[in-house]
């Protein structure tokens, strides 16, 4: 069973508040601007942001004790905690949103991550840099594409404000983790590139596999981001599967492989 997000106020607030800023007042949220069909929808599309966000805290945690029990150096955990703190920052937003969309917002289910065997069976420096590249290099980029898109049009003050705040700490995230990889990878012999690869590949895959089967249905005029404005779904932060599509696309195309192949891992 899952349970409620949850804020245990008083001093812990004040903390929490102090790292991260002030919630966002979502009272701006009206339910009555939007069809009933997709007030629903945001309240489920901003739950699953959440459920990702408390996903990304739970693996930047595993990645610092692995960084740490590999003895990398010590100055690359402080960017790594501002990582964490950045992602309990952006599950707090979620949940506010979740809220302010009148629904409540609720930890994921089952609520630990468990890390699979393959991953526990290698050393702690090649453990941090696989998390490196799958989620910092793959994920990361591919999300931060996404919330480009929805912060350059959405418009509503509120969301806007929740897109510029994720938005703002995602670009120390990219930093962090491309030069991670490049550094950690000079560590070991060339064949750990084969493994990088097939694990670039894995990662990249579930993205690549539904945004091609949305972009085969369109006709050549509808594959492109001017034919899917989203007028409506942008007012909540939301995406059309379509431009989603898109835009997995054009993030791919324009900026996950070029980097990617720089490091050959592509
Ligand atoms: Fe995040
Ligand atoms: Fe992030």
């Amino acid at each position: 069973m899952s349970s409620e997000v949850r804020f245990a106020g008083g001093v812990f607030k004040e903390i929490h508040v102090e790292l991260n800023g002030a919630d966002v007042d979502t009272s701006l949220l009206k339910k009555e601007e939007h069809s009933e069909e997709l007030w629903s929808f945001a309240g489920k599309v901003w739950q699953q942001r959440l459920e990702t966000e408390y996903r990304s805290v739970q693996i930047m945690v595993r990645l610092l004790d692995d960084m740490m029990g590999a003895g990398d150096p010590i100055d690359t955990f402080s960017g790594v905690a501002d990582m964490i703190t950045d992602e309990i920052h952006h599950v707090g937003l979620c949940a506010s949103m979740v809220r302010g969309l009148g629904a409540t917002p609720m930890l994921p289910n089952p609520v630990a991550l468990e890390a699979p065997e393959a991953y526990l069976k290698q050393p702690r420096m090649q453990r941090a840099l696989s998390t490196a590249v799958a989620m910092l290099a793959v994920n990361e980029t591919i999300s931060e594409g996404y919330i480009t898109d929805l912060h350059t049009r959405c418009k509503h003050p509120v969301i806007h404000e929740v897109l510029d705040r994720t938005l703002g700490d995602e670009e120390t995230h990219n930093a962090f983790g491309w030069t991670y990889i490049e550094k950690s990878i000079q560590r070991f012999p060339d064949e750990i590139m084969t493994g990088l690869r097939s694990l670039v590949e894995q990662s990249i895959r579930p993205h690549k596999t539904h945004a091609e089967e949305i972009i085969a249905r369109l006709s050549f005029n509808e594959r492109s981001l001017s034919a899917w404005p989203d007028h409506d779904h942008i007012s909540l932060g939301l995406f059309t599967v379509e431009r989603q599509a898109l835009v997995y696309q054009q993030t791919y195309e324009e900026i996950l492989a070029p980097k990617l192949k720089k490091l050959n891992l592509l």
